[in-house]
């Protein structure tokens, strides 16, 4: 096909807003990185890009209206690890799959997964914690953002290598998980980095460690869970913009281009640092590399998580 054939739509695109789906509640990491790259992304398009925050079900409800959206490239979502590979096993009757119902658009962040507290919370180390969760397997809970979600996921991966079953304390978001663990409601979490970094500076919650082989330059002071005495737990997220199914590729390319352009920005780029998250390699931008990703986390997290019950 020559050029003539792309649509008008296409070629002319954007002509209005676009709407970015966010599936967790305001102020949590989805929301922080969208908010982060769309605003530079806007710049580029031209045009603006407003983020809608829909919440529940691990935010698979958001994901299911992605998939079912207008495949014009006016509705995007920001999918991740859970929305777009966790809740596969979890969710045996998922009203969407990640590969068939949507475009790879583009990778915007990697987030290490920390092992939070609340800051009362008795353990002072990853040790202790392990002991102390073992020891109170039936009083301690965990807060997380709904079945399928990141926090749920990995510290679902974390209770299995401990072989514990905490309370799970389900929020919309871990925005409001994190308040709830400010606020000693609640007395464990698995969050992204980008969440726990201005709660740990502040000294509002505890990091027992950071689930990567290195320490996040970030957060120098918190110790890996290898160097923790946990070298089974390792846990890292991602976060990425997807279209719904059949949207063109030339509306695809314009939308990676942007967000490449958002990642190359050093203004973008410090404020996603500064927040613990791992920027994608060159080789890592490209719809096919996002492509391969999902799938391969799928495959990965499959056999780890059990349908919820
Ligand atoms: C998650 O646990 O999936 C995320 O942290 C949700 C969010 O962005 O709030």
């Amino acid at each position: 096909l020559g050029a003539f054939a792309v649509p008008a739509s296409a070629q002319n695109y954007p002509t209005r807003t676009i709407t970015m789906i966010v599936p967790f509640a305001a102020g949590g990491p989805t929301d922080v990185i969208s908010r982060i790259v769309t605003a530079h992304m806007a710049q580029t398009l031209g045009q603006s890009i407003v983020i809608e925050n829909v919440v529940g079900a691990g935010g698979t409800t958001a994901t299911t209206r992605a998939a079912r959206a207008a495949n014009d490239g006016y509705t995007l979502i920001t999918g991740h690890m859970g929305t777009h590979a966790a809740s596969v096993p979890l969710y045996p009757k998922l009203a969407y799959h990640p590969e068939k119902d949507f475009e790879p658009v583009a990778l915007l962040a990697g987030t290490p997964i920390l092992i939070l507290a609340r800051k009362d919370f008795p353990p002072k180390d990853l040790k202790e914690f392990v002991a102390y969760v073992k020891a109170n397997a039936e009083k301690v809970n965990a807060a997380h953002a709904g079945i399928g979600s990141v926090s749920h996921a990995s510290c679902e991966l974390l209770n299995s290598i401990l072989d514990v079953k905490p309370v799970g304390v389900p929020f919309n978001g871990t925005g409001p998980a994190m308040n709830a663990l400010v606020a000693g409601q609640v007395d464990y979490m698995c969050d992204q980095i980008v969440n726990a970094v201005p709660q740990i500076k502040a000294g509002t919650i505890k990091a027992y460690a950071v689930a990567t082989p290195e320490r996040n330059p970030s957060l120098p002071e918190v110790p890996t869970t290898t160097e923790a005495g946990l070298p089974a737990f390792q846990a890292q997220a991602w976060n990425a913009v997807f279209a719904p199914k059949g949207a063109s590729p030339a509306i695809i390319a314009t939308l990676n281009a942007a967000a490449i352009k958002a990642l190359d920005d050093d203004n973008v780029r410090k404020r996603l640092l500064d927040l613990g998250s791992v920027i994608p390699a060159p080789a890592n931008r490209t719809p096919e590399a996002l492509a391969t990703l999902v799938k391969n986390e799928i495959a990965k997290w499959t056999p780890v998580l059990k349908p919820a019950s």
